[in-house]
């Protein structure tokens, strides 16, 4: 009996049948080498340089990314590895120089041997301004409605989505991150991806205290300067993406300051938004405003006449009237004048859960709602910036604007 259950083992083991099912999980197989989890995000320079990162399960020799206007893949970028400690394969990141602005590229990411992605494209930001939306959420994870959410900004095809902190949840279960990568990667592979981290990159181990850091975020993701803060231009508009964990680093706070007042001395600047994960005001249960905050903060976005911050960390939708010294400077719902105060919104209705406030809503709060939503903002080269805020369903929670000052 034990000699003919040998021999069946065996005679499965050379059998032909047996073989494709080994090599579909051997470490040469197709699976291990197919490019998953794509993301794209602006270089230092949105008109010249995209960057691409992508995952596979395990590494291998030539990995590239092929790209080109159309449909012809041209040009190549050589990926380099990006590692960490906890990683769950082999991340690649690449960075697409000399682009032309205002111009759609066609791109697939993988190996000569291992394989290639589908195509997807891409497109620089332009030379000249133009009119443009960006959409913005933080706080997203891997839920049904973070799902939803993602989909519908892919719908409003913006210039690309901010993600203003906490993106996987994975607290230092790693795999978290596969999932989360993988289910953003429709809109993350074509729309410019710009996050900058939250209290919830700041990983620790599971299970224990050892913590990680950024380790993750930084190893996944390619950003642009610092990639836990840094700053891009489109349009007429600078986009300054802040770091809040780490606001106590000298570096960074010079780095701020000279950021904001850099923008302010130049004539090709219009409008001024800062992102970033926690929330200077708010009403949330248990939040409310962050004191620490505002006293860093608040002096530089009133001496700079920022427009627009935009949060997360608050798991809600949540804006203040245009504030000045820490008061509202406009009674109106919806219509706003430029530099008379900065707007200050939470759009931290992503999609991991949603939070309460307290009962009574603080004077100096326009609008708020417990509500899953994107932010979608319209910057036109004239005429008034357009803000929307919607829900899953595509109602809108409110509308206002800000008429430029020039
Ligand atoms: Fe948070």
């Amino acid at each position: 009996m034990i000699k003919m259950l040998r021999a069946l083992a065996c005679a499965l083991l050379m059998s032909p049948v047996a073989l494709p099912a080994a090599h579909a999980d051997g470490p040469n197989s197709a699976a291990d080498t197919a490019p998953s989890q794509r993301r794209i995000a602006f270089g230092d320079d949105a008109k010249h340089t995209m960057l691409v990162a992508w995952q596979t399960r395990k590494a291998v020799d030539a990995p590239v990314v092929e790209y080109g206007v159309g449909a012809k893949l041209t040009l190549s970028a050589p990926a380099r590895r990006s590692s960490y400690a906890y990683e769950t394969g082999a991340i690649w990141e690449a960075a697409l120089t000399g682009l032309t602005p205002g111009t759609v590229y066609t791109y697939r990411v993988g190996d000569p041997v291992g394989g290639f992605s589908e195509p997807a494209s891409f497109r620089t930001a332009p030379d000249k301004p133009e009119d443009f939306t960006f959409t913005a959420f933080g706080d997203q994870g891997s839920t049904p409605a973070a799902e939803m959410n993602m989909t519908n900004v892919l719908i409003d095809r913006p210039a690309f989505h901010l993600l203003p902190g906490d993106l996987s949840y994975a607290n230092g279960v790693h795999s978290r991150w596969d999932d989360y990568l993988q289910l953003n990667e429709p809109l993350t592979r074509e729309v410019p991806f710009m996050a900058v981290p939250g209290n919830h990159e700041n990983e620790k181990l599971p299970g224990g205290k050892r913590p990680i850091g950024y380790a993750a975020f930084l190893a996944r993701y390619a950003l642009p300067g610092a990639e836990s803060y840094y700053v891009f231009d489109y349009g007429r508009a600078r986009f300054v993406g802040v770091d809040t964990v780490h606001l106590e680093q000298k570096e960074q706070q010079a780095w701020l300051e000279e950021t904001l007042a850099g923008a302010r001395r130049d004539p090709k600047v219009k409008w001024l938004i800062v992102f970033q994960h926690y929330p200077l005001y708010g009403s949330t249960r248990g939040r409310g405003d962050n004191g620490e905050l505002i006293k860093l903060q608040q002096p530089l976005f009133d001496r700079y006449k920022v427009d627009l911050v935009i949060c997360g960390h608050d798991h809600v939708y949540e804006r203040q009237y245009p504030m000045r010294g820490g008061k509202a400077v406009s009674a109106s719902l919806t219509d706003y004048r430029q530099g008379e105060g900065t707007l200050y919104v939470i759009a931290g209705g992503g999609g991991i859960s949603l939070y309460d406030f307290v009962p009574k809503k603080p004077a100096v709060c326009a609008v708020r709602e417990r509500a899953y939503s994107r932010l979608r903002v319209r910057v036109p080269v004239e005429g008034p910036l357009v803000a929307e805020a919607l829900r899953l369903d595509g109602s809108l929670i409110e509308k206002f604007e800000i008429r430029p000052a020039r």
